[in-house]
This record gives structure tokens, sequence and C-alpha cells, in this order.
């Protein structure tokens, strides 16, 4: 069954970035020109989906504003001869459907999920963390090649890459083993693993695509790690019940929920861009030169 739906949670307090994040949604921190929210909006949208759940939470309604119209700037550009700024304000607010709920408690990203029940019903659908910026070929979304392995083997798809020992335990830790290409059977997981609990250095980075049944699932698991309701908990009973698929996707990921990834992301971005490339990479070699 095609994947048309995506939840992105961006509810989180965004505490590793405070205290710009008192204030300005993690999500919402710009990589150049565009909000980091955008460019997981942008990754959805090329993989075919449509419908788009952003769940967001107080402090938090400049996400909602950014896709949005807004008139009186729309006739200032138009009045002004900008055309070009016109109509890229225009495409941000045609990218999907989204619609937006709040999470009144931030009790974790399994309640953010759980969050968008009524919203995806029975049909599968796919979860891009709202903190996590992944620059892939155009032709080939991280979250795409999730959605082509769920088509493919049937089971809920978990993104995934290796990561350092001093990383795992501040993330989740999988048992995989090799199915065909970048793909792989899950056969359990734990989020934030003790040192002695560590399963391999395959963690889980920022993508998923789920069936419907974890929301039950999510409803009878407990409270985890750092007393909030964890999808890797309800994951791992999906694990164990139906089984998963791992994608090591090819993409580079960026971690917006931290101060280096977010100035990683500013310059690999950056040094790529049609606009100020060029430019931002000559002062990169001058200023290289004074470190
Ligand atoms: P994180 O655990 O990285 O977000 O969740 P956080 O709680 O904001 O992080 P700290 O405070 O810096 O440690 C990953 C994604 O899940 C969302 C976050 O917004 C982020 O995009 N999230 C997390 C929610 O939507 N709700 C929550 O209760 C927790």
């Amino acid at each position: 069954m095609k994947v048309t739906k995506a939840v992105i949670p961006a509810a989180g307090l965004g505490t590793r970035v405070l205290p710009a994040t008192k204030s300005v949604p993690k999500e919402m921190l710009p990589i150049v020109d565009r909000p980091a929210i955008h460019y997981i909006v942008e990754e959805a949208v090329r993989a075919g989906i449509t419908d788009i759940l952003i769940i967001t939470s107080r402090g938090k309604s400049s996400v909602e504003d950014y896709f949005d119209r807004a008139p009186e700037l729309e006739e200032r550009l138009l009045a002004s001869g900008k055309e070009d700024l016109y109509r890229q304000i225009m495409d941000v607010t045609r990218m999907a459907n989204i619609q937006y709920v709040r999470q009144q408690e931030a009790k974790g990203l399994g309640h953010a999920v759980l969050c968008a029940k009524s919203f995806v019903g029975s049909d599968p659908f796919a979860v891009l963390y709202g903190d996590d910026v992944i620059i892939s070929p155009a032709d080939q979304p991280a979250i795409g090649q999730l959605c082509k392995a769920y088509d493919r083997h049937g089971l809920g798809v978990v993104g995934i890459k290796e990561v350092t020992p001093e990383q795992i335990v501040k993330y989740s830790s999988l048992a995989v083993e090799p199915l065909e290409g970048r793909t792989y059977r899950v056969t359990d997981m734990v989020e934030k693993p003790a040192p002695d609990k560590i399963l391999s250095l395959f963690s889980i980075l920022g993508r998923c695509v789920l069936p419907a049944e974890i929301f039950t699932i999510l409803e009878e698991t407990p409270l985890g790690a750092g007393g909030e309701l964890q999808l890797t908990d309800a994951m791992r009973t999906l694990t164990h019940t139906r089984g998963m698929t791992g994608v090591d996707y090819v993409g580079k990921r960026y971690d917006m929920g931290n101060k280096l990834g977010v100035l990683q992301a500013i310059v690999e971005v950056g040094a790529a861009h049609p606009e100020i490339g060029e430019g931002f990479k000559d002062y990169l070699r001058e200023f290289c030169k004074t470190l």
C-alpha cells in the first residue's frame, strides 16, 4: 500500500539548543535561507507524500505561520516587482496538505506520535523527526527509500545508520541481520542503552514508516527512558510480534537538536547553495587558514 501520510513530531522542548529554543523552535532554525522543517517537508513531498500532520506545542506557532499565506507580504512583493521572491513564498504554502495538532505536554516522542492517531486512521504512515534534516540526492529522498522497503517487505521500517560508541548511548541501539543491499532484518532494539546493553552500533536516525497498529501498542507501552513514552519501546514490541526492517538510507543526516549539528548543516548546505555557495567556499578557504 502506497504511503501518502506523514507525521512530523516537532513538539519537543529542544533543551540542548537553549537559550535560542526558548523562543525559536529548533525545527525553525534556519539552514541558510529555509528553516529546518522546510527541508523535512520537501523530503516527504519528493517521496510522494501528500498529507502531513505536524505535531506542535505552545510557543511553536511560527511553524504554522511559515507554511501559511502572508497576504501583506505577498502584495508588497508583487507591487515592488519581486516576482521571484513572491513565487518562492507561494511555493512554500502549496507544498502539501499540512495540518497541525498540539501535544499539550512534552511526554516523549511516542506520546507525540500517539497524537496523530485520528489523522492516520488505518493507513501506514511515515514519521520524520522534526529536528533531523537529511540531505539525499533529489531522486532518492530518505523517507522514499524507507517507503520502498515498506512496499517490498510489508513490515514497519526504521531508517538506520552506524554511529560511534559515544553516540549510541544517547540514541537507540539495534540488533540486525543483513537482508539485501542496504536493507536489514531488525531483531531487537533498545532506547538509550547502558554500555553493557548495546546491541550494535546501528541506531534509528530520524525516519520510520509504521503500520497503524503502532497506536494500540503505544497505548499499552509503559513510560521508558527519561520517564517519557518512547517510540522505540513500541517499535521493539512491533519487532517481536510482526518484525521490522531497517534501511541504511543514502543521505547525510544533520541533528538540528544539538549545536554542532546545526553548524554542520549550515556549513555543508551553505557550501552547496546555488546562490551563495561559491562565495561561501571562498570565505571558508580563507577562514580555515586562520584556524
Ligand atoms: P528529541 O528527544 O530530540 O527532542 O526528540 P527534545 O525533547 O526537544 O530534545 P532535548 O530537549 O534537546 O533533549 C526528537 C523529535 O521528537 C519531537 C522533537 O520536537 C524532535 O523533533 N518530540 C520530542 C515531540 O514532538 N514531543 C516530545 O515530547 C518529545
